[in-house]
């Protein structure tokens, strides 16, 4: 059975994004099936992230109507398959939101997880991406103002009657300036999940195009993100094998071979 989980935060630029990518990388290394899904239908980015900011097909057809979801799927080198946004302005015209439950029914039963990558803020876009979840998970980092809006996050989650998988608390740095773990499950009354540090490797992955995960394996991050995988699997967290990648595959690994494209 395939499962849904939702990443949302209220504030903007706290790390969803890096964690849907890194999550479904380490949750592709356990095992599953995983499909990311770019629901910041206004400023989409997992494309950037993975190396093609522009594709054929993207997720914006399938909410106007013109595409089914399986002609904007990509694969990742990885294995996990990708279905991008459109990050032109014109992209906009004519979508409706609430094609996207359609559309994840036609991935009920291919892959084990659907990630999605919710919008910033608690418009409408973030609403739809949380309606369709089986579970959320708020994103925070370990400061107020981020923390603050993380329980209005909490209280849409609640108020669409969905449950919240956990807390995943990003850019954590020991210089005992953040907010504690405890502290911050006290505020939102759901238990922390994941921490994910600070790390400098993740500006480095921006710039060769991939996952953390992959151009990174051994870095304090990408065990973070496993240790997250193995908490949402229930299964111990396990040590990695590193096997180190060429310099090729570090690079942009993105959509080697696109399922969708019929052409
Ligand atoms: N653990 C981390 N260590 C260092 N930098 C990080 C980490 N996580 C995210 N970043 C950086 O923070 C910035 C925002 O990350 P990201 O795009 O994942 O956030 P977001 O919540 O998806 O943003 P938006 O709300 O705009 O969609 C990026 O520049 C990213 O490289
Ligand atoms: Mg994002």
């Amino acid at each position: 059975m395939t499962k849904i989980l939702t990443i949302v935060s209220g504030k903007g630029g706290v790390g969803k994004s890096t964690t849907t990518i890194n999550l479904g990388m380490a949750l592709n290394e356990y095992g599953k099936s995983v499909a990311i899904v770019d629901a910041n239908i206004t400023t989409p980015n997992i494309g950037i992230y993975l190396g093609v900011p522009t594709v054929p097909i993207t997720l914006h057809h399938v909410l106007q109507g013109k595409n089914k979801i399986m002609d904007a799927t990509y694969k990742h080198s990885s294995g996990v398959k990708v279905i991008p946004g459109d990050i032109s302005f014109s992209s906009l015209d004519g979508l409706d939101l609430e094609n996207l439950d359609d559309a994840l029914l036609d991935l009920e039963g291919l892959v084990d997880y659907v990630l999605i990558d919710g919008a910033p803020g608690l418009g409408e876009e973030a609403a739809k991406a949380i309606s369709v979840a089986d579970g959320v998970i708020i994103v925070t980092n370990p400061e107020m103002p981020a923390v603050t809006d993380a329980l209005k996050a909490a209280k849409l989650v609640n108020e669409l009657r969905k449950p919240v998988t956990g807390l995943v608390i990003n850019r954590f740095k020991r210089d005992g300036m953040d907010m504690s773990v405890h502290e911050i499950e006290k505020i939102l009354e759901y238990p922390v999940i994941g921490a994910i540090e600070e790390d400098k490797n993740v500006r480095e992955s921006i710039f060769l195009k991939n996952a953390l995960y992959l151009t990174h394996p051994d870095s304090e991050g990408s065990k973070n993100f496993k240790r997250l995988a193995a908490k949402i699997l229930d299964i111990p967290y396990r040590e990695r094998k590193i096997k180190s990648l060429t310099f090729f595959e570090r690079f942009n690994g993105f959509f080697n071979r696109i399922i969708g494209d019929k052409k």
